[in-house]
């Protein structure tokens, strides 16, 4: 990883767009903010994400099925799960520059004294918009000869002092004079629509900002349809918005993200343990799918940061170039949702034992995690420079992305040494039956072959195996290794199968 954690962040978003791992959403059109379009390369990245864990979360367990719900549902929903009345943020605009801030998200510095005294905002991990506070407020105070603010006073969390007469005193991230901040106004997340040709309150409608929600409203569907009964879990993956205030750091905050989700039903006395199951359980997976250096974290809240009805709350973080930041919360919900959901809609969602006859509302444990994010951690993990040799065997630097081969766009790439003598024809014989043995593989003729290793090496392809002269006489191929550069020569009919195990789950 380069030094400079900044450098890293525009090196690998520049690698992204070039080797097609992720664009700016509508780019043609100037972009649209906190939207993301996945790349030929980004659409296997993230697709392999999300098979390995659905592979481990459902397939490899009998407690757990899969749920694949609308994203509209009906809004009675989003009134029971406390998105209509409490899912926003506290907003602040600038008159001035009609820009939108989060005021949770900015900070003060206060310069001057008394009735000479301004706040000078800016947003809180925007460096930029730190600095030009700074000078500001600097030079406010020499221009009244009083302390360096910085010196003087700490910084503020805006909230603390926004509001009222005060807001004439504060001087915008982006203005000049004080006083272009409207009061913080709470903004709801949901984004609306409408079903139905009328337009009007009757039709509203939201888009999940949730993929929870779906499997709730389906607890008595699952329960009825299946043979599972408490403990078991509900499965989805799918797409969310939210209408975020400030979307930024690349994909991490966007407006429309996928979720991977489970909400775990149980018994009250057994939540203790499920939760402490789950919260391990996530962590490891992200270990094992290649986060393991010191980047990652689990992060257990405090008392104070659970929300009224939550138990229990920890956070798998990752230490971002931009920060250390959230990629999946795991909860104790207790039987928050169930109840609301009952009341609501006026159906009873208990759960009813016939060996015991006991009749109860089941707790939930709720892994949540986004793929989004998951997926720009592994990019960011992955984005590695070193040096391997060129063509007359010079060390030459590189870039390559070191993805757990499991979750590898390509898991092998074949070329033929040269364009003739039968090697294409080889080459391709064998392309063809690593693809029909389900292997995502990727053919190149074009160039000298150091340069389609590394074009690989970018790609974040495991291996590459070359078909030259000998394979035509005896059957062997080289393959190559995309970290260790250690070459073998194998049997091309044992390519599939040497791929496979390196490639694919175990178990
Ligand atoms: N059902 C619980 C829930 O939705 P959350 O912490 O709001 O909890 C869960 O979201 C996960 O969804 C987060 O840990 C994150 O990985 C992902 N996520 C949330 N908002 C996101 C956004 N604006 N952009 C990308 N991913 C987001």
């Amino acid at each position: 990883m380069p030094k400079n954690p900044n450098d890293l962040m525009d090196k690998l978003v520049a690698l992204c767009r070039r080797r097609g791992f992720i664009f700016q959403s509508s780019e043609i059109y100037g972009g649209i903010n906190g939207f993301w379009d996945y790349g030929p390369l980004g659409v296997e990245l993230k697709r392999n994400v999300k098979d390995a864990w659905w592979h481990d979360n459902v397939h490899m367990r009998e407690d757990i099925v899969g749920l694949d719900c609308s994203i509209i549902m009906h809004p009675r929903v989003w009134v029971a799960s406390g998105h209509v009345g409490g899912f926003s943020d506290p907003m602040v605009d600038c008159r001035e520059t009609k820009k939108r801030y989060r005021a949770d998200q900015m900070f003060l510095i206060p310069s001057g004294a008394d009735a000479d005294r301004l706040y000078f905002a800016y947003v809180e991990g925007d460096d930029d918009s730190r600095k030009s506070a700074c000078k500001r407020a600097l030079k406010h105070a020499r221009r009244l000869g009083a302390p360096n603010p910085d010196e003087a006073e700490g910084h503020l969390p805006f909230c603390s002092i926004a509001g009222g007469d005060a807001m004439a005193t504060i001087v915008g991230p982006d203005t000049a004079e004080p006083g272009t901040l409207t009061e913080p106004r709470e903004f709801n997340l949901m984004f609306e629509s409408y079903a139905g040709a009328l337009q009007d309150e009757s039709s509203k409608v939201y888009l999940r900002p949730e993929t929870a929600q779906g499997i709730f409203a389906n607890f008595s569907n699952v329960l009825d349809s299946s043979r599972l009964r408490p403990p078991f879990g509900i499965a989805q993956i799918g797409k969310s918005f939210r209408n975020e205030v400030n979307p930024r750091n690349y994909t991490f905050r966007s407006r429309e993200f996928e979720q991977m989700e489970i909400e775990f039903f149980c018994r009250e006395e057994e939540s203790e343990a499920w939760y402490s199951y789950w919260r391990d359980r996530r962590f490891k997976w992200y270990v094992d799918h290649g986060l393991q250096s010191e980047r990652l974290r689990l992060r257990e809240h405090d008392p104070d940061e659970l929300a009224h009805y939550a138990k229990g709350c920890a956070d798998v973080e990752y230490e971002f170039p931009f920060g250390v930041s959230e990629l999946e919360g795991i909860a104790n919900r207790g039987n928050y949702d169930l109840s609301q959901h009952s009341s609501v809609s006026g159906k009873d969602l208990s759960y009813f034992d016939d060996q015991t006859r006991e009749r109860y509302l089941p707790h939930v444990i709720e892994p949540s995690g986004g793929v989004d994010r998951a997926t720009l951690a592994f990019l960011c993990e992955a984005y590695t420079e070193d040096e391997a040799p060129d063509d007359k065997g010079n060390m030459q630097s590189r870039v390559v992305m070191k993805f757990h081969p499991r979750l590898a766009p390509y898991k092998l790439a074949i070329f033929p040494l040269i364009k003739k003598e039968g090697m294409p024809e080889a080459a391709q014989t064998l392309f063809n039956s690593c693809k029909q043995a389900g292997l995502t593989a990727f053919y190149d003729e074009k160039g000298a072959i150091g340069r389609r290793y590394r074009r690989q090496d970018e790609a974040g392809t495991p291996f590459c195996v070359t078909v030259d002269g000998q394979t035509l006489s005896d059957q062997t191929v080289t393959i190559r290794d995309r970290d260790t550069l250690e070459q073998q020569r194998i049997p091309a009919d044992s390519i599939v199968d040497y791929v496979r195990k390196k490639t694919m789950p175990t178990s």
